[in-house]
């Protein structure tokens, strides 16, 4: 079997740091058909995400930004993690110093065994309460279109970061941190155009990292990098480990 030359070099720098750190985007759970955000199929009714997943439209009508999410949280209950999920989890096994940073609300890394993960975003299976601010697991599908918090009676929301609120910061600092500290960033299938996350690979990079992206199509990051994989997270990411 002749190895892609490409891969061979990403697989040689990989071997060889001592600090690995991954940014993965919703093209990583698209290999176990979870809708990404900017694809089509991630239209839901013609919302984009950017009009649901914002303090104001949840405001504005609650139970229409919930009805998203049910649909969201039916679609991913039903899903698994996929190879590139799986060879990440045993990445992380094998290197002392690494860190997997995810844009993704959805649970399919941890559930593939992956354990230094930063969600960057927040977790599609947590509720928070917008009353008493209290944060709770809850995996119903569906839930019901106003939920409301056993403790206080408060109306519920995603336990989820949207458009315009902040990351949480110690969240946001680790993330900063294994950027700031790693020997290569392995971007895997996110359109880079929501930040904060976005500033990671440039974060990298000024602190002299090796990038590489691997993605279905070229990306804002494709030219900056050091190496840009095309093709599906599940078929390029066991390759290069
Ligand atoms: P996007 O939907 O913006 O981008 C998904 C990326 O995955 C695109 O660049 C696709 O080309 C790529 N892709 C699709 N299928 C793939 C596959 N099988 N293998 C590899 N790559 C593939 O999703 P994100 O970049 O994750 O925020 O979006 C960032 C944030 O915007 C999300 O976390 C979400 C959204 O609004 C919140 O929910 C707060």
């Amino acid at each position: 079997m002749t190895i892609d030359p490409q891969i061979k070099e990403a697989r040689e720098h990989l071997i060889r740091a001592r600090a690995v750190a991954v940014l993965t985007g919703a093209g990583i759970s698209a290999d176990s058909g979870v809708p990404t955000f900017r694809g089509t199929d991630g239209l839901w009714r013609n919302f984009r995400s950017e009009d649901l997943a914002t303090p104001e439209a949840f405001e504005r009508n609650p139970r229409l930004v919930w009805e998203w999410y049910n649909w969201r949280r039916e679609v991913i209950a039903a899903k698994k993690p996929n190879e590139a999920h799986y060879a990440l989890a045993r990445l992380e096994a094998g290197k002392q110093n690494f860190h997997l940073i995810t844009q993704n609300v959805d649970g399919l890394h941890r559930l593939a065994g992956s354990k230094k993960l930063s969600e960057l975003h927040g977790d599609i299976w947590k509720v928070r309460c917008t009353s008493c601010r209290l944060v709770s697991d809850n995996r119903d599908v569906p839930l019901s279109l106003l939920p409301h918090c056993r403790t206080c009676g408060g109306l519920l929301r995603p336990h989820i970061v949207w458009f315009g609120e902040a990351l949480d910061r110690e969240v946001l600092d680790a993330s900063l941190s294994a950027v700031e500290s790693c020997d290569v960033l392995l971007i895997i299938g996110t359109s880079g155009l929501v930040y904060p996350a976005a500033m990671l690979m440039p974060t990298a990079k000024a602190h002299q990292a090796y990038v590489i992206e691997v993605n279905l199509d070229p990306t804002p990051y494709s030219s900056d990098v050091h190496l840009s994989l095309q093709g599906r997270a599940k078929d390029i990411v066991p390759l290069l480990l």
